[in-house]
């Protein structure tokens, strides 16, 4: 169904972003003008102590759009929007980030695609023709990190994006847990949306004022991805069905190694590097059918590599842990063993579930 009016609500929340807030204002402004976009904005301010809130209430005397909420104190990035979400009068939500970072043209763009049909839009920094300017190299590290283990629960590609938009309908008998930072990624897990788009975006690292994130947003978010198993209960089920076809993998393993060695006189080293490549191809072919429930045939060649190459990879890791352990640690190495084989087991699904057999 196409609706062509349908009002917008953007949210932003903001935490001393003084600098800012203004030339964004005005921007959404000309936008919205422009693309004769009827919205609203909604700053959600968790009283700055920088003084954003006056120059909000300041503001708000010359847009009629603009409508500004004062919380008392710094409550969460999450919370702000949720608060926001509570107040919107719109058909549809929006959320955006404050200080630049997020280019207003880009407003429109998301409009457009909802108004064509789509029910969430997001601004994603991870397709083709997206970006990120002005971090470095542990920040990047630190987001890539964060957004794989995300994507073990969604198939969007930047479910840690701060600039999306969608219905507001979608909310609808919905518990948003308003704890942390990342409230998309808790959006694409608990809303039922049937057309997605991610649009590419190029995030601009602030020029002005403080990222808020810190250790205690990763140490939420963490909390989180846990939190989040029961709503994806096929995750459960495809880890365990992964850890006993790993075992199954394991016996094969064992069986060739001992026989080829034993039976047939073959240096151990080379009946070692045999029964690797056998088990590994087992374990792709039960995990393909069973665990990720594909057609065999399906990509066959191309999923074998892939799976190959996460095997190495999590192998590599296995022995990389147990030598640190071991060596710079001081553990028992069968100790070491365990950790490291849980480690690359993790490594491995999330590997193989998000690349291998991604939908
Ligand atoms: N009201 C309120 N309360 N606003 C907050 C709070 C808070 O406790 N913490 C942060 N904000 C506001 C900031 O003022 C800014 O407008 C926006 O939320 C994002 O905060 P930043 O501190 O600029 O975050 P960032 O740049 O590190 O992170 C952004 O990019 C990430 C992408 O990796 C955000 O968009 C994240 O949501 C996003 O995941
Ligand atoms: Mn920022």
């Amino acid at each position: 169904m196409i609706c062509l009016y349908m009002k917008l609500s953007l949210i932003i929340p903001t935490y001393n972003e003084k600098e800012n807030i203004r030339i964004l204002i005005l921007k959404l402004e000309e936008e919205f003008n422009l693309n004769k976009i009827d919205g609203e904005i909604i700053v959600v301010d968790d009283n700055s102590p920088d003084g954003t809130g006056i120059i909000l209430d300041d503001l708000k005397m010359k847009y009629v759009f603009l409508r500004v909420i004062h919380r008392e104190g710094k409550l969460g990035l999450s919370s702000a929007v949720v608060a926001g979400f509570n107040l919107a009068k719109g058909d549809i939500l929006g959320v955006m980030d404050a200080d630049l970072s997020h280019s207003p043209e880009k407003v429109n763009e998301m409009y457009q695609e909802i108004i064509k049909g789509a029910d969430f839009v997001v601004g994603s920094r991870y397709i083709k023709g997206g970006k990120i300017e002005g971090w470095n190299i542990y920040r990047k590290l630190l987001s890539l990190g964060a957004t794989l283990f995300a994507r073990v629960y969604t198939s969007v590609k930047d479910p840690m994006s701060g600039f999306f938009m969608f219905k507001k309908d979608l909310l609808l008998n919905k518990e948003i847990n308003p704890k942390g930072f990342k409230i998309l990624l808790e959006l694409l897990i608990k809303l039922e949306y049937k057309q997605i788009v991610e649009i590419p975006i190029v995030f601009i690292n602030r020029t002005v004022g403080k990222s808020k994130a810190g250790t205690r947003e990763i140490i939420y978010y963490l909390e989180n991805l846990i939190k989040y198993l029961p709503y994806k209960k096929e995750v459960i089920g495809e880890f365990l069905k992964f850890i006993l076809v790993g075992l199954v993998g394991t016996f094969v393993n064992i069986i060739i190694l001992y026989s080829f060695t034993e039976y047939y006189n073959v240096y151990y080293l080379y009946s070692a590097l045999l029964s690797f490549v056998v088990a590994v191809t087992v374990n792709f072919i039960l995990n393909k059918i069973w665990t990720f429930n594909e057609k065999i045939g399906y990509k066959i060649f191309q999923k074998y590599i892939k799976f190959f190459s996460v095997s190495l990879f999590a192998l590599s890791v296995n022995i990389f842990f147990l030598i640190l352990l071991t060596e710079v640690f001081g553990l028992y190495y069968i100790y070491s063993q365990i950790l490291a084989i849980g480690m690359s087991l993790v490594i491995n699904f999330i590997g193989n579930k998000i690349w291998t057999f991604c939908k």
